[in-house]
């Protein structure tokens, strides 16, 4: 059986991004691997240091939330980065592996420096040594697991490619010991945002969250971005610029096509059209909402699945370390 290693930052509750960019794979593959799916808390805290309460509430919240849409914990090993100090270890092992340089050139890295940047000004310019490094960290996340197929979006193709760096690396100078692991993509790899911008993110406000009420459901979906020519119903619009549209094609896919002519042909005005796409959205995370209330009223039961998810990885971790050790004559 083959080893699949994904993680999941917890700073705040999943949203549509998440799983039909990444999530839609681990329920398909959660049958047939062997599955450690990390909530990493200490890769979380390289950018919210300052604020710990948001990154521990949010291992919970994001624990639910993946449970909520069927993730199996009897099939999937939930563990919590933090408890697995091996993974610390391989970091300080690895971070002599791969140059500054080296880190700084890393797309996924600049671009959110330059995310920063945009949201701080100036405060944005000051990087932190763990924030630059965390993509050493995210190698360690991987092999320690040894870990074979990593589910990720595109924006991580860049960390997968530094680790299997470093792997290579690691294996020339101490011998054959690591993986190299192989990123595993969805037929959506990115999911746009309400605004119409290429990506849906929390910090960028233009998300919708599998937690929404029906209420700000409704209220995102009603100022989502529609094509700005269309004023009125019998005006023929263009459905590919339109956000609604791009959201009927994810959540109401039996009526997709006529979504598209009536648009096209102007039969088919804006506000009917939402509406159906609220009717639809609320249709489609009902049942996720159902099993989260579930969880919500029984947070021991979450608890319980963190922590012998945590103990199996834990396991597994400290094989590797040995191993480790061993191939760079530290295993006194
Ligand atoms: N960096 C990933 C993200 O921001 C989260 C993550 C942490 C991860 N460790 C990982 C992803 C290991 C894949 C493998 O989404
Ligand atoms: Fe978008 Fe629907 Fe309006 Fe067409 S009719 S522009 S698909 S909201």
């Amino acid at each position: 059986m083959k080893t699949i290693l994904t993680g999941l930052r917890p700073t705040g509750n999943l949203h549509l991004g998440h799983y039909f960019g990444a999530c839609q794979n681990y329920l398909k593959m959660q049958d047939d691997y062997e599955f450690y799916l990390e909530i990493a808390d200490v890769q979380a805290l390289t950018d919210h240091f300052n604020d710990p309460m948001k990154v521990r509430q949010n291992v919970y919240e994001i624990t639910m939330d993946l449970l909520s849409i069927g993730l199996d914990p009897k099939k999937v090993n939930f563990f919590i980065q933090s408890k697995i100090p091996e993974i610390a270890e391989l970091t300080v092992f690895y971070s002599n592996l791969v140059t500054v340089a080296r880190l700084e050139r890393n797309p996924t890295v600049k671009s959110e420096i330059a995310q920063k940047k945009e949201l701080f000004g100036h405060h944005g310019e000051s990087i932190t040594y763990g924030f630059l490094g965390y993509p050493v960290s995210q190698a360690a996340d991987i092999t320690a697991f040894s870990g074979e197929l990593v589910p990720v979006g595109d924006d991580q193709l860049p960390l997968l490619e530094q680790c299997r760096e470093i792997v290579r690396k690691f294996n020339s100078i101490y011998g054959n010991t690591l993986k190299e692991p192989q990123q595993v993509l969805s037929n959506i790899t990115r999911v746009k945002g309400l605004d119409g911008n290429e990506k849906m993110g929390k910090s960028l406000g233009n998300a919708i969250f599998l937690v929404d009420s029906e209420e700000e459901i409704q209220k995102k979906i009603m100022n989502a971005k529609t094509d700005p020519q269309k004023i009125k119903k019998e005006d023929p619009a263009n459905p590919d610029i339109c956000m609604v549209y791009y959201y009927h094609q994810l959540v109401n896919k039996e009526n997709v096509s006529t979504v598209c002519s009536e648009c096209k042909k102007g039969h088919r005005g804006c506000v009917a059209c939402k509406r159906e796409l609220i009717q639809a959205m609320n249709d489609f995370l009902h049942p996720i909402k159902e099993k989260r209330k579930y969880y919500e009223q029984h947070p021991e039961i979450v608890k319980e699945i963190l922590e012998t998810g945590t103990n199996t990885a834990k396991k597994k971790a400290e094989e590797t370390i040995k191993k480790v050790k061993s191939a760079m004559k530290i295993d006194y």
